[in-house]
């Protein structure tokens, strides 16, 4: 008697193992987010798979619900009706129409980003979801609502805005596919409104017929003109990118010292006037050290606008430790022709020159000085060369090479009264934990086209060597070649990751909670 009972117990066992588990290991595999629901009498049984095959077990029972045939599930968040992981699961509760079922701790609470879904449930037979199992078990897999989750397959756009450059191109590659002067916002044109690609070059819209007027839709990297912006983003899509922007998820890049509120716009716009299927702001410096494959570290940003050093700690960015300076690419250029005026080359000359050849010639000419007191002293320690202007004038340099950058270091040479970009790294290193300054500054990341200049990464590592004497870290500065793109190339490697998946805010989401989710959602 004994025997048939174990048996029997076995055999029930097996039986229900196999009830809970349809499937599991190929959706693991997939790394698919799956609900499923079981009917059985009036009860439906919610189970939760995670993504990515985060739980090694079988699916977590979360709640047992009572809900009518044609209800809408609302799945949002944490909520009095949800059971924590490892509890045991609530008797069957009344379920409204539309309500909240929740996640525990955990791994089940840090799946809550992504349980913003809508299942319908339609009849028993989940009209237009698949079923998995045999009928028997009738465990149905809901269909997922709205074409949004159709394009978050897709493989998604990545745009980085710049005071100089706005960026575009798609997740995985490994350049964008269209750059774009944001100063030049292309006029509107005939391509846009009838949706065909036009000819995008970096100075504006080819076919658009009128010139590309001068604007400043970025000061200091904070968006400040919208309206430029979004004509800016158009030709992007449709003109560089070759598609229309409800097709892909989009990660948009935010400078870190933006104000929040940014990036409640930045939603509304691209939920409402582009209808993304998804959204993600990132931080510039995460991104900086996502191109290094770093989630910690300091990202020293200098661009052409603003400059910027971040403290990040696995991917936690200490908005305390964030420093803007605003010397920038901008401001050395135009130091740049200040500088070359009080030389010794012909005036008219220096006059006639054009914005782009003096942006040229800090370019092609200039570096960091290792000691730029010492060097301004000694002439022997200045290295003259000949520069080459489009209609055929020579212009020399000597002292000017070096004296262009330093502002970087010294921004008082440009009358702000800031601390210099190594001095802002080392205030910023003060205001993370202890134990983890030694990570940070072992990964110092440079980005940015103005960190591009000889001798940057050396007297940057010089200078915080300096600051942190005897303090027993090891400073290593990651300064890769193409250093100018880090911010895209990080925001490129990062959307493409699968991990990223529960990263995006989805449309559904902004439709729930509006744009002010962003700050929930985005770090
Ligand atoms: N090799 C180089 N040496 C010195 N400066 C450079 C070099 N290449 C680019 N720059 C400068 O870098 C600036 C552009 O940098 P970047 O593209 O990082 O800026 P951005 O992203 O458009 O602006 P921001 O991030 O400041 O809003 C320009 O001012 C440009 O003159
Ligand atoms: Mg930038």
């Amino acid at each position: 008697m004994g025997n048939y009972n174990s048996r029997k117990k076995v055999k029930k066992a097996k039986q229900e193992k196999k009830e809970k588990c349809p499937d599991l290991e190929k959706e693991k595999e997939k790394g698919r987010l799956v609900i499923y629901l079981k009917k059985n009498k009036s009860t439906i049984k919610a189970v939760l798979l995670p993504p990515l095959g985060k739980l090694s077990h079988c699916p977590k029972t979360l709640s047992l619900i009572t809900l009518p045939p044609g209800s809408t599930v609302n799945i949002f968040g944490r909520s009095e009706l949800g059971s924590r992981r490892g509890e045991v699961p609530r008797p069957p509760q009344p379920f409204p129409s539309s309500a909240r079922l929740g996640a525990g701790d955990g791994d089940i609470q840090k799946m809550r980003r992504i349980l913003t879904l809508f299942f319908l449930v339609e009849s028993d037979k989940a009209e237009g979801g698949d079923s998995l199992g045999s009928k028997n078990q009738r465990w149905i897999k809901l269909r997922q609502f709205g074409g949004a989750d159709n394009a978050m397959g897709k493989v998604a756009v990545v745009i980085d805005n710049g005071s100089c450059f706005t960026r575009a191109g798609f997740a995985g590659e490994d350049k964008p596919k269209s750059v774009l002067k944001t100063t030049s916002m292309p006029p509107t044109c005939p391509a846009v409104m009838r949706e065909i690609p036009c000819h995008l070059t970096a100075a504006g819209c080819g076919t658009g017929g009128a010139r590309a007027s001068k604007t400043h839709p970025l000061r200091h990297g904070i968006i400040t003109d919208w309206e430029a912006m979004e004509n800016l983003w158009s030709h992007l899509f449709f003109c560089g990118l070759r598609l229309s922007p409800e097709e892909r998820p989009l990660l948009m890049t935010d400078s870190p010292s933006c104000p929040t509120t940014n990036r409640e716009k930045v939603a509304e716009v691209f939920f409402e006037a582009f209808a993304v299927p998804a959204l993600h702001v990132a931080n510039t410096g995460l991104l900086s050290l996502c191109s290094c494959g770093r989630v910690t570290g300091l990202a020293v940003e200098a661009g052409a606008g603003v400059s910027h050093v971040t403290s990040i700690c696995a991917g936690q960015i200490w908005r305390e430790a964030t420093y803007r300076l605003d010397v920038a690419g901008f401001f050395l250029s135009k130091h740049m022709h200040t500088l070359l005026l009080k030389s010794s080359n012909d005036p008219q000359l220096l006059y006639a020159l054009q914005k782009t050849t003096v942006t040229q010639v800090k370019k092609q000419c200039c570096y960091v000085s290792m000691d730029y007191e010492g060097d301004l002293q000694d002439k022997a320690h200045q290295f003259p060369v000949c520069f080459k202007t489009p209609d055929g004038h020579w212009i020399t340099l000597d002292k000017e090479r070096f004296c262009c950058p330093e502002p970087l270091f010294q921004p008082k040479l440009l009358d702000q009264n800031s601390p210099g970009i190594h001095l802002l790294a080392f205030q910023s290193l003060q205001k993370v934990p202890d134990e983890c300054k030694g990570d940070i500054i072992g990964n110092t990341v440079l980005s940015g086209g103005s960190s591009m200049f000889p001798g940057f990464p050396e007297r940057m590592c010089s200078e915080l060597d300096a600051l942190l004497h005897g303090k027993g870290y090891r400073i290593k500065i990651l300064a890769a070649p193409k250093r100018s793109m880090a911010v895209w190339a990080g925001g490129s490697m990062a959307a493409s990751l699968k991990s990223f998946r529960h990263m995006w805010m989805r449309k559904g989401e902004y439709q729930e909670c509006g744009a002010a989710y962003v700050h929930k959602k985005f770090n």
